[in-house]
């Protein structure tokens, strides 16, 4: 594993600090937390057997925004039900109502993810051994934010260079808080926590890699492609979900993501669902980004202006 090094603390939801800032971040310092884990590894519980998620996400699923992906009961249905496979470890539930309570644009975004990954798994994954794998991974992906504080989830201004490294640093937060809770930092959440924000161009963080996991990029478009459609603190609007799916595409032609994975996509928004294979994937831009989009503008930390508002983001949505 190349270098990970902590710029920030990785904390618990109770403000418990599992690793200072400065850690280098190495299998061993893992190993060692997660036998320091009181409990570990967690009882698992069924993610959708919880009513209140089971209740949001179906109203979420039924909201103009994503019924288009989703689809009507008959469609969404099967998904819901496959997602009834999917156990997470106990603590993961008080962070995700947490967020429910402070910050809703984080608890919806993980159950939507939730949803998409498992859509997504069911028609890309190879066997079901890895849909099951992939569905896992969606209610966990962002768990890393509990280890960021919420001024700056709900901040709606630029953020500074401090604050935005503060928003990235989540990544390897969540993959060190669920070695901590699954007992081992190889699982496949765990890597997904770490990697869903890297690219197979190299061009992502924490690490730069060139991502090579197809599994993870399927989570890297589902990520991508809810914070594109929805509500965000940073910009006024969301996208529209055909200029959601142009950005989209834009990052299979830079090669950052799979083009069967977009295909994918644009067959969901298809009425008729045509096969995957079956869907051509337009190269022609017209979709409009929304105006006012603060996404990727930068100041540097001493930088006294917080209000202007900017061009489109730099497309590195956390
Ligand atoms: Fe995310
Ligand atoms: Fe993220």
């Amino acid at each position: 594993m190349s270098d990970l090094t902590l710029r920030f603390p990785v904390t618990t939801l109770d403000n418990r600090e599992l690793l200072p800032e400065g850690t280098v971040v190495t299998d061993d310092v893992l190993r060692d937390l997660a036998r320091s884990s009181p409990g570990a590894p967690h009882r698992e519980l069924p993610f959708l057997e919880n009513d209140t998620i089971r209740k949001d996400l179906s109203a979420y699923m039924r909201q103009d925004v994503y019924r288009q992906i989703f689809g009507e009961e008959e469609e969404y249905g099967p998904v819901l039900s496959f997602m009834e496979q999917i156990m997470v470890p106990t603590p993961v539930f008080d962070i995700l109502f947490h967020f429910r309570g402070n910050e809703g644009y984080t608890y919806r975004h993980i159950l939507i993810v939730s949803a998409l990954t498992c859509l997504f798994g069911l028609s890309l994954a190879q066997n079901f051994r890895d849909v099951l794998l992939e569905a896992s991974a969606g209610p966990l992906h962002d768990l890393g934010k509990i280890s960021v504080p919420l001024e700056l989830l709900r901040i709606s201004k630029p953020l500074r260079r401090t604050e935005r490294a503060y928003l990235e640093h989540h990544a390897v937060a969540g993959f060190v808080l669920l070695g901590y809770y699954l007992g081992d930092s190889r699982k496949f959440p765990c890597v997904v926590a770490r990697d869903h924000h890297e690219r197979k161009d190299g061009s992502g963080y924490p690490r730069g890699i060139r991502l090579a996991d197809r599994l993870v990029e399927i989570v890297v478009a589902c990520d991508v492609y809810d914070a594109l459609i929805s509500p965000r603190p940073y910009r006024k609007r969301s996208y529209d979900n055909r200029t959601a799916i142009e950005e989209i595409t834009k990052m299979a032609e830079e090669g950052k993501i799979g083009w069967d994975i977009v295909q994918f996509l644009v067959s969901r928004n298809r009425k008729d669902r045509p096969p995957r294979e079956e869907c051509a994937v337009s190269e022609e831009k017209r979709g409009i980004p929304p105006e006012g989009n603060l996404y990727g503008i930068v100041l540097e930390d001493d930088d006294p202006v917080r209000n202007k508002p900017g061009p489109g983001g730099d497309k590195l949505l956390v």
